[in-house]
């Protein structure tokens, strides 16, 4: 639904504006991919074979989260950034109160029914404190209002730090490190470097999912912004870039043509074959993990690794600064 006239331009529309409107390369942040019909279509690729990173995210944490609160002793505060459904925290939540009589748990999500299935799932065992902000603003809320000097355990599952631009990685784990104090803990998943047709395969099933994920965003475009793409000239790609090991997303356009957003008013032109990218996917390897941490204020406590699909959990230490 557009905003009213004469009202404050909405940030997504800023972001389109900023994106599309430039000379090179066309981008939309991947954040604009869930909105209610893209949430559902994501849950759904977590189903799809050649996705096999949320499968072993879960094995990990179903198999290793007694020994992830072994490691951090008794926490009165775990929050998670981006909590999605709650169902992989769970496991977590669980394991901490077979060894604590409560913990509180503060999911940071921008969409509220994210956080409201969280809710659903999960304040049958635990007190559910759910933050609606972007993860930044959230975790400077939840670093605001910590009541007792027990450590704080921060999760970033499903390899969301992957969405984060390769040069702003360190910066951003600072930022994160900042928030925290000493002692406190930061649990990251993180999808490995794995064989390249694997991991094409994974962002470009044959089902068709991930291409209707991607082409969503134009829809979503069409729907809030009052655009008017034409999605069926627009194909789904999935590369891999070697050089900054990411999958990148692309939607390319099939002909000439220019788009018209109604809302910031931007007519935008598009040549046949180019495209607009809507996501980098970054990949890792164990070493390099270990030395972001480093780098950001971190010490590196254990990693678990899956081998079915190979993806880690990795559990660092705030360190003394
Ligand atoms: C939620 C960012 C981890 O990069 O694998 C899945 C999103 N995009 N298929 C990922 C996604 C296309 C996903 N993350």
């Amino acid at each position: 639904m557009p905003a009213p006239v004469g009202l404050q331009l909405s940030q997504f529309a800023l972001d389109v504006a900023d994106g599309l409107g430039r000379a090179g390369q066309k981008e939309v942040p991947p954040r604009y991919f869930y909105d209610d019909l893209g949430s559902i279509l994501f849950e759904a690729i977590t189903l799809l074979p050649e996705y096999g990173l949320t499968r072993a995210d879960e094995r990990l944490l179903g198999s290793h989260s007694d020994a992830i609160v072994s490691e951090t002793g008794p926490v009165a505060l775990i929050a998670e950034l981006g909590s999605g459904s709650g169902r992989k925290t769970r496991y977590i939540l669980e394991a901490a109160l077979r060894r604590q009589r409560e913990v509180t748990y503060r999911p940071i999500d921008v969409s509220a029914s994210a956080l409201e299935a969280c809710e659903r799932e999960l304040s049958n065992i635990s007190e559910v404190q759910p933050i609606c902000a972007d993860w930044m603003e959230g975790l400077n809320e939840v670093a605001q209002n910590r009541a007792t000097d027990e450590p704080l355990l921060l999760l970033f599952l499903g390899s969301s730090i992957g969405n984060v631009k390769r040069c702003e990685i360190v910066e951003f784990l600072r930022h994160i490190r900042w928030n925290l104090r000493a002692g406190d803990f930061f649990l990251v998943g993180a999808d490995l470097v794995k064989n390249e047709q694997r991991m094409i395969a994974a962002y470009d099933d044959p089902t068709g999912v991930t291409a209707a994920f991607n082409l969503n965003l134009l829809g979503r475009m069409n729907r809030e912004l009052d655009a008017d793409f034409d999605l069926r000239s627009f194909v789904h790609e999935a590369r891999w870039n070697s050089s900054e090991r990411c999958i990148e997303m692309h939607l390319r356009s099939q002909r000439d043509q220019v788009v018209h957003v109604g809302e910031p008013d931007l007519r935008v032109g598009f040549r046949e074959g180019e495209t607009i990218c809507t996501e980098l996917s970054h990949k890792f390897t164990q070493a390099e993990l270990i030395s972001y941490a480093h780098s950001s204020g971190f010490d590196p406590v254990t990693m678990w690794m899956d081998r079915t699909w190979p993806f880690v959990e990795a559990l660092w230490r705030a360190d003394e600064r």
